[in-house]
């Protein structure tokens, strides 16, 4: 296992590139499928959950070839809808696997995708979806089993907007025979990359980003090229660790219209913004101003992915935040780990009432999950003394090479084998 060891109290200074984005790039890896032919992407963020994706395309028969941020697929040479289990368990995301391969194998089996950190992470909405297009999904034994001999246009309500389950059906829908319409659709700027993808490889689909979605099934489709967004999640994350750090940084290659919601708390907590095209500037001031009250809500609300680091951010401003994670059931364990460095917490079920402090103490601390591991360097950064974060791997699934771009901030953060 490794650790990130973090000497806090450097203010983080200059200009950070930021990666693609990893909740953009699954789901197009599993639509790379689709085609059966060649798929270029640019812009891939080199991470541990994309290797595993990469993994398992290559298990099932697909070539994958990675130089840099390019990858480059071909899926003609799938020969297998069994799914590999052992990969599937280590990355629950991968159940955006079924809606590609029905449409391509008219089959898949995979194991079922288990919780993770955060939840249990049902599946309810993507079975039931996959039912209403004509798929024939049997739970037996911890695998699915689902076919379809033919895959039908349906009106589709999510009950929930949920990212996973909207992707899912536009997968399954994309050759369906007739017309498919997604209603209460998840509307994340990542389901718009997809439809943007699956156009781009012949497909019909419009409305992504708005709650319905409206996919005409086609039958042909044809090699891409093809680049990913950028990943507003490590995007906003940066500009967290700035601002806790009384910081001044830039942060380019992003999409500023997909961080306003986030724009606007560090604004009210005080910073300054110079937004520009395709970058934005953030300094802080010395001391940061409570934000009243945080809600996690789906797209374009706040997201429940910069919880974690905004909480951790909080627990040094003047003043009381009340901070809701409406999302995930399980997504608070970092406030235990941030009262070890001297945070002022309290929680009530899915709220967490921060108390800002003046200072936070370096302490030996363990990343729970991917965003929560993300809210102890955030703390680290800023606290008085050594910070140890343990169980990076959580980590590194979600922010490429974060050390060494700390580092080129001015952050005293270094990797070790513990
Ligand atoms: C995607 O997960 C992201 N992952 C998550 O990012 C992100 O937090 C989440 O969307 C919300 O924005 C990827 O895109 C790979 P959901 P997903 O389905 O699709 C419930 C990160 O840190 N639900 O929108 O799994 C579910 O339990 C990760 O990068 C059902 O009840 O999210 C949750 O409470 C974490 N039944 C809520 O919906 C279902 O069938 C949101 O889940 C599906 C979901």
């Amino acid at each position: 296992m490794s650790a990130y060891v973090i000497q806090g109290g450097e203010r983080l200074n200059g200009s950070v590139k930021i990666e693609g984005s990893k909740n953009a790039v699954l789901p197009i890896l599993a639509a790379s499928l689709i085609n059966g032919q060649k798929t270029t992407l640019y812009n891939c963020p080199d991470l541990k959950d994309v290797s595993v994706t990469l993994n398992i395309l290559g298990l099932i028969g697909c070539k994958v070839e990675r130089s840099s941020d390019r990858l480059v697929i071909d899926t003609s040479t799938l020969k297998t809808s069994e799914v590999p289990e052992k990969l599937v368990r280590e990355m629950r995301s991968s159940v955006i696997i079924m809606g590609a391969m029905l449409t391509r194998m008219k089959k898949v089996v995979l194991g079922y995708p288990g919780g993770c950190e955060i939840g249990i992470r049902p599946i309810d909405l993507h079975i039931s979806s996959l039912r209403a297009l004509g798929a024939k999904i049997i739970e037996t034994g911890g695998y699915l089993y689902c076919e379809a001999e033919k895959i039908y246009g349906a009106d589709i309500n999510l009950d929930f907007p949920s990212v996973g389950a909207t992707e899912n059906i536009m997968l399954a829908a994309v050759s369906a025979e007739g017309t498919t319409i997604i209603r209460n659709a998840a509307r994340e700027p990542e389901v718009v990359d997809l439809q943007n993808f699956l156009n781009a490889i012949g497909g019909r689909i419009s409305g992504a980003g708005t709650n319905i979605i409206r996919i005409d099934g086609v039958k042909n489709f044809n090699p891409v090229e093809y680049s990913v967004i950028p990943d507003r999640i490590v995007a906003g994350t940066y500009l967290i660790m700035a601002a806790a750090t009384n910081g001044d940084i830039e942060i380019t290659d992003i999409i500023p219209e997909h961080l306003s919601s986030i724009l606007f708390k560090l604004k009210e907590a005080g910073c300054k913004l110079n937004v520009e095209k395709d970058r934005i500037q953030l300094l802080s001031p010395k001391r940061l101003k409570a934000v009243e009250a945080v809600k996690t809500l789906p797209y374009p609300g706040f997201p429940t992915d910069l919880q974690a680091p905004f909480l951790s951010l909080m627990t040094l401003a003047s003043g009381t935040s009340v901070i809701t994670e409406n999302i995930f059931e399980n997504r608070l364990k970092h406030v235990g780990e941030l009262i070890k460095m001297g945070a002022k917490i309290t929680t009530e079920g899915r709220t967490a009432i921060v108390k800002g402090v003046k200072k936070l103490h370096g302490a030996k601390v363990d990343a729970k999950d991917l965003r929560g591991g993300a809210a102890l360097i955030t703390a680290g950064l800023t606290a008085e003394g050594e910070t140890t974060v343990y169980d990076v791997q959580h980590i590194d699934r979600g922010y490429e090479l974060i050390d060494r771009k700390l580092q080129s901030l001015g952050a005293k953060i270094m990797k070790i084998n513990d």
